[in-house]
């Protein structure tokens, strides 16, 4: 694995301090909220479990899955491959995300989570990646851990492939690992 990184982008260090920043953050805002937690699988898994924790208030645990199709990225369609199980009608959603990255799944996913009739939806995401914005999207995430290149990243819940979500940073793939 170690050897198809070109880079450490953001080490583990980086990545702990930075999510007990947003943990203050969250709390903060989330404080006699009671909100529902919903993490977008399966990217956030790691995420969720490290944000979750510094998140030091009541909350509800949820995931949902979502797949964009990649091939037709301007439409913004994506797909739902999981339901979620909490009735969000008057709650506080908050919605953890691995990347930011065209906007499409987050879009889709907060269109159909906001006709519930939630009492907020607000989106935390672990990664932004504003170069690859889909232009016709104007949903923004409320909090962002890190600003990334126009790179592909994986590890730290983060895949290609489905390979390299375990490992503990996240780095950068070298391109070669993709053009093979
Ligand atoms: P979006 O709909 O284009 O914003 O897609 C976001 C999803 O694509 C993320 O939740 C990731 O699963 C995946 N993704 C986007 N960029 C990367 C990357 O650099 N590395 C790994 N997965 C990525
Ligand atoms: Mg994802």
């Amino acid at each position: 694995m170690e050897r198809d990184i070109a880079e450490v982008l953001l080490s583990q260090e980086q990545l702990q301090t930075r999510i007990r920043e947003l943990g203050e953050i969250l709390t903060a805002e989330y404080a006699g909220k009671n909100p529902i937690v919903v993490g977008v699988l399966k990217g956030v898994v790691i995420f969720y479990a490290d944000m979750i924790r510094q998140i030091k208030v009541p909350c509800q645990m949820d995931f949902m899955r979502v797949s964009s199709y990649q091939g037709t990225q301007s439409t913004g369609k994506a797909v739902f491959g999981g339901k979620m199980s909490e009735n969000i009608e008057g709650r506080h959603v908050l919605i953890l995300e691995d990347i930011f990255d065209t906007g499409n799944s987050l879009n889709f996913l907060y269109n159909h989570l906001i006709q519930k009739n939630p009492a907020s939806i607000k989106i935390c995401t672990l990664l932004d990646k504003p170069s690859r914005r889909n232009p016709e999207i104007t949903l923004k995430p409320d909090w962002v851990g890190f600003e990334v290149p126009n790179a592909f990243v994986v590890g730290y819940g983060l895949d290609y492939n489905e390979a390299y979500r375990n490992l503990p940073y996240i780095g950068i793939l070298k391109p070669e690992v993709y053009a093979e």
